[in-house]
Protein backbone atom coordinates (compact mmCIF):
# COMPACT_ATOMS: atom_id res chain seq x y z
CA UNK A 1 0.00 0.00 0.00
CA UNK A 2 1.20 3.73 -0.86
CA UNK A 3 0.03 6.79 1.11
CA UNK A 4 0.95 10.09 -0.06
CA UNK A 5 0.69 13.43 1.72
CA UNK A 6 0.95 16.09 -0.63
CA UNK A 7 1.74 18.89 1.12
CA UNK A 8 2.75 22.89 0.21
CA UNK A 9 1.25 26.28 1.25
CA UNK A 10 -2.23 27.23 -0.13
CA UNK A 11 -1.84 27.79 -4.16
CA UNK A 12 0.70 25.10 -4.11
CA UNK A 13 -1.13 22.78 -6.44
CA UNK A 14 -2.37 20.03 -4.21
CA UNK A 15 -5.36 19.87 -5.58
CA UNK A 16 -4.51 20.09 -9.22
CA UNK A 17 -1.50 17.36 -8.60
CA UNK A 18 -3.91 14.70 -6.36
CA UNK A 19 -6.11 14.73 -10.07
CA UNK A 20 -3.20 14.08 -11.76
CA UNK A 21 -2.14 11.21 -9.38
CA UNK A 22 -5.04 9.04 -8.70
CA UNK A 23 -5.78 9.02 -12.31
CA UNK A 24 -2.22 7.48 -12.90
CA UNK A 25 -1.71 5.94 -9.41
CA UNK A 26 -5.21 5.10 -8.72
CA UNK A 27 -4.93 6.17 -4.91
CA UNK A 28 -7.88 7.60 -2.97
CA UNK A 29 -8.05 10.88 -2.54
CA UNK A 30 -8.67 12.40 0.72
CA UNK A 31 -9.01 16.30 0.92
CA UNK A 32 -9.96 17.67 4.07
CA UNK A 33 -10.81 21.23 2.21
CA UNK A 34 -13.29 19.50 -0.36
CA UNK A 35 -14.91 17.21 2.33
CA UNK A 36 -15.39 20.40 4.68
CA UNK A 37 -16.99 22.29 1.76
CA UNK A 38 -19.14 19.59 1.05
CA UNK A 39 -20.18 19.52 4.51
CA UNK A 40 -21.08 23.16 4.25
CA UNK A 41 -22.58 22.92 0.90
CA UNK A 42 -25.06 20.26 2.33
CA UNK A 43 -25.82 22.97 5.01
CA UNK A 44 -24.54 20.53 7.94
CA UNK A 45 -23.39 21.61 11.40
CA UNK A 46 -20.13 20.86 11.19
CA UNK A 47 -20.10 22.57 8.04
CA UNK A 48 -21.48 25.61 9.54
CA UNK A 49 -19.55 25.89 12.42
CA UNK A 50 -16.03 25.32 10.10
CA UNK A 51 -17.27 27.64 7.91
CA UNK A 52 -16.68 30.32 10.32
CA UNK A 53 -12.65 29.20 10.49
CA UNK A 54 -12.84 29.00 7.16
CA UNK A 55 -14.32 32.27 5.88
CA UNK A 56 -11.10 33.82 8.51
CA UNK A 57 -8.63 32.12 6.81
CA UNK A 58 -8.13 30.13 9.89
CA UNK A 59 -7.73 26.16 10.37
CA UNK A 60 -10.77 24.12 11.55
CA UNK A 61 -10.55 22.45 14.94
CA UNK A 62 -7.89 19.35 14.86
CA UNK A 63 -11.11 17.16 16.43
CA UNK A 64 -13.59 17.86 13.49
CA UNK A 65 -11.31 17.12 10.66
CA UNK A 66 -9.45 14.24 12.66
CA UNK A 67 -12.58 12.72 13.05
CA UNK A 68 -14.04 13.20 9.08
CA UNK A 69 -10.54 11.29 8.20
CA UNK A 70 -10.95 8.73 10.68
CA UNK A 71 -14.59 7.84 9.15
CA UNK A 72 -12.99 8.32 5.51
CA UNK A 73 -10.23 5.59 6.40
CA UNK A 74 -12.77 2.94 7.64
CA UNK A 75 -15.50 3.33 4.89
CA UNK A 76 -12.63 2.88 2.34
CA UNK A 77 -10.81 -0.22 3.85
CA UNK A 78 -10.06 -2.42 0.23
CA UNK A 79 -8.34 1.25 -1.00
CA UNK A 80 -5.01 0.36 -2.43
CA UNK A 81 -3.59 3.15 -1.01
CA UNK A 82 -4.55 7.20 -0.17
CA UNK A 83 -3.23 10.27 -1.01
CA UNK A 84 -3.75 13.27 1.57
CA UNK A 85 -4.45 16.15 0.39
CA UNK A 86 -4.53 19.32 3.05
CA UNK A 87 -4.29 16.83 5.95
CA UNK A 88 -2.43 16.56 8.11
CA UNK A 89 -1.85 20.37 9.15
CA UNK A 90 -1.17 20.86 12.37
CA UNK A 91 1.54 18.36 14.62
CA UNK A 92 -1.51 16.88 16.23
CA UNK A 93 -3.08 16.19 12.92
CA UNK A 94 -0.17 13.95 11.99
CA UNK A 95 0.05 12.24 15.34
CA UNK A 96 -3.44 11.33 15.33
CA UNK A 97 -3.02 10.38 11.30
CA UNK A 98 -0.21 7.86 12.12
CA UNK A 99 -1.69 6.12 14.53
CA UNK A 100 -5.18 5.55 12.60
CA UNK A 101 -2.49 4.33 9.85
CA UNK A 102 -0.99 2.31 12.38
CA UNK A 103 -4.48 0.22 13.65
CA UNK A 104 -4.86 -0.38 9.93
CA UNK A 105 -1.32 -1.88 9.58
CA UNK A 106 -0.21 0.71 7.11
CA UNK A 107 2.00 4.16 7.19
CA UNK A 108 2.70 7.05 5.35
CA UNK A 109 5.41 6.20 2.80
CA UNK A 110 6.38 9.91 1.47
CA UNK A 111 5.34 13.54 2.07
CA UNK A 112 5.44 14.78 -1.12
CA UNK A 113 6.21 19.09 -0.28
CA UNK A 114 5.31 21.00 -3.76
CA UNK A 115 7.24 24.20 -2.89
CA UNK A 116 6.14 27.51 -4.58
CA UNK A 117 7.51 30.71 -4.25
CA UNK A 118 4.76 33.04 -2.03
CA UNK A 119 4.18 35.70 -4.63
CA UNK A 120 3.38 32.77 -7.12
CA UNK A 121 1.03 31.55 -4.69
CA UNK A 122 -0.92 34.58 -4.36
CA UNK A 123 -1.48 35.31 -8.02
CA UNK A 124 -2.81 31.65 -8.45
CA UNK A 125 -5.61 31.96 -5.37
CA UNK A 126 -6.35 35.80 -6.66
CA UNK A 127 -6.74 34.10 -9.84
CA UNK A 128 -8.99 31.22 -9.18
CA UNK A 129 -10.77 33.18 -7.00
CA UNK A 130 -12.10 35.06 -9.79
CA UNK A 131 -13.67 32.50 -11.19
CA UNK A 132 -14.31 29.67 -8.63
CA UNK A 133 -16.37 31.31 -6.13
CA UNK A 134 -14.30 30.30 -3.19
CA UNK A 135 -15.07 32.66 -0.61
CA UNK A 136 -11.14 32.37 0.93
CA UNK A 137 -9.55 33.29 -1.96
CA UNK A 138 -11.78 36.25 -2.55
CA UNK A 139 -9.61 38.76 -1.13
CA UNK A 140 -5.20 39.15 -0.76
CA UNK A 141 -5.97 39.56 2.87
CA UNK A 142 -7.42 36.24 3.20
CA UNK A 143 -4.92 34.77 1.17
CA UNK A 144 -2.13 36.26 3.02
CA UNK A 145 -3.81 35.17 6.25
CA UNK A 146 -4.20 31.33 4.97
CA UNK A 147 -0.19 32.12 4.26
CA UNK A 148 0.44 33.02 7.75
CA UNK A 149 -1.81 30.12 9.43
CA UNK A 150 0.20 27.50 7.21
CA UNK A 151 3.49 28.95 8.40
CA UNK A 152 2.66 28.72 11.80
CA UNK A 153 0.96 25.64 12.13
CA UNK A 154 1.10 23.82 9.44
CA UNK A 155 4.84 24.14 8.30
CA UNK A 156 6.09 22.31 11.70
CA UNK A 157 4.73 18.79 9.97
CA UNK A 158 7.55 18.90 7.72
CA UNK A 159 9.76 18.29 10.77
CA UNK A 160 7.24 15.19 11.98
CA UNK A 161 7.88 13.48 8.80
CA UNK A 162 11.83 14.60 8.07
CA UNK A 163 12.69 12.78 11.29
CA UNK A 164 11.70 9.16 10.09
CA UNK A 165 12.89 10.04 6.38
CA UNK A 166 9.57 10.58 4.92
CA UNK A 167 10.03 14.32 3.86
CA UNK A 168 10.73 15.26 0.48
CA UNK A 169 10.35 18.83 -1.12
CA UNK A 170 10.05 19.06 -4.71
CA UNK A 171 9.79 21.95 -7.22
CA UNK A 172 6.07 23.26 -7.78
CA UNK A 173 6.36 26.06 -9.63
CA UNK A 174 6.77 25.24 -12.97
CA UNK A 175 3.88 24.16 -15.31
CA UNK A 176 1.00 21.85 -14.25
CA UNK A 177 3.29 18.78 -16.57
CA UNK A 178 6.26 19.69 -15.39
CA UNK A 179 5.32 19.33 -11.97
CA UNK A 180 3.59 16.13 -12.50
CA UNK A 181 6.76 14.70 -14.17
CA UNK A 182 8.48 15.43 -10.65
CA UNK A 183 6.14 13.68 -8.41
CA UNK A 184 5.56 10.70 -11.14
CA UNK A 185 9.46 10.18 -10.30
CA UNK A 186 8.77 9.58 -6.89
CA UNK A 187 5.93 8.18 -6.84
CA UNK A 188 7.49 5.44 -9.39
CA UNK A 189 10.20 4.81 -6.86
CA UNK A 190 7.79 4.08 -4.09
CA UNK A 191 5.71 1.83 -6.11
CA UNK A 192 8.53 -0.43 -7.61
CA UNK A 193 10.13 -0.42 -3.78
CA UNK A 194 6.32 -1.89 -3.02
CA UNK A 195 6.29 -4.88 -5.90
P1 LIG B 1 -8.01 23.55 1.35
O1 LIG B 1 -9.17 23.31 0.50
O2 LIG B 1 -7.12 22.41 1.74
O3 LIG B 1 -7.22 24.73 0.69
P2 LIG B 1 -5.68 25.13 0.69
O4 LIG B 1 -4.68 24.34 1.42
O5 LIG B 1 -5.75 26.56 1.06
O6 LIG B 1 -5.28 24.76 -0.70
P3 LIG B 1 -5.87 25.27 -2.03
O7 LIG B 1 -7.00 24.43 -2.49
O8 LIG B 1 -6.12 26.74 -1.93
O9 LIG B 1 -4.57 25.09 -2.93
P4 LIG B 1 -3.92 23.81 -3.55
O10 LIG B 1 -2.54 23.63 -3.00
O11 LIG B 1 -4.82 22.62 -3.51
O12 LIG B 1 -3.74 24.34 -5.01
P5 LIG B 1 -4.66 24.08 -6.30
O13 LIG B 1 -4.25 22.81 -6.95
O14 LIG B 1 -6.10 24.26 -5.97
O15 LIG B 1 -8.46 24.22 2.74
C1 LIG B 1 -9.38 25.29 2.78
C2 LIG B 1 -9.69 25.61 4.23
O16 LIG B 1 -10.32 24.49 4.87
C3 LIG B 1 -8.48 25.92 5.13
O17 LIG B 1 -8.08 27.28 5.05
C4 LIG B 1 -9.02 25.55 6.51
O18 LIG B 1 -9.85 26.55 7.02
C5 LIG B 1 -9.89 24.31 6.21
N1 LIG B 1 -9.14 23.06 6.32
C6 LIG B 1 -8.89 22.18 5.32
N2 LIG B 1 -8.17 21.15 5.77
C7 LIG B 1 -7.94 21.38 7.08
C8 LIG B 1 -7.23 20.67 8.09
N3 LIG B 1 -6.59 19.52 7.84
N4 LIG B 1 -7.21 21.20 9.34
C9 LIG B 1 -7.83 22.36 9.63
N5 LIG B 1 -8.52 23.08 8.71
C10 LIG B 1 -8.57 22.60 7.44
O19 LIG B 1 -4.14 25.28 -7.23
C11 LIG B 1 -4.46 26.61 -6.93
C12 LIG B 1 -4.64 27.37 -8.24
O20 LIG B 1 -3.39 27.38 -8.94
C13 LIG B 1 -5.65 26.72 -9.20
O21 LIG B 1 -6.37 27.71 -9.87
C14 LIG B 1 -4.77 25.92 -10.17
O22 LIG B 1 -5.37 25.77 -11.42
C15 LIG B 1 -3.52 26.77 -10.23
N6 LIG B 1 -2.30 25.99 -10.44
C16 LIG B 1 -1.97 24.79 -9.85
N7 LIG B 1 -0.77 24.38 -10.26
C17 LIG B 1 -0.31 25.34 -11.14
C18 LIG B 1 0.89 25.49 -11.88
N8 LIG B 1 1.88 24.58 -11.84
N9 LIG B 1 1.02 26.60 -12.65
C19 LIG B 1 0.03 27.54 -12.69
N10 LIG B 1 -1.14 27.45 -12.00
C20 LIG B 1 -1.29 26.37 -11.23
Amino acid sequence: MVNLILFGPPGSGKGTQSANIIEKYGLLHLSTGDLLRNEIEARKPLGLEAKKFMDQGQLVPDEVVIGMISSKLDENQDARGFIFDGFPRTTAQAEALDKLLALKKTSISQVLSLEVPEDELIKRLLNRGLTSGRSDDASEELVKARIVEYHNKTAPVADHYAKFGKFKKIKGDGTVESTFELLSKEIDELVSERV
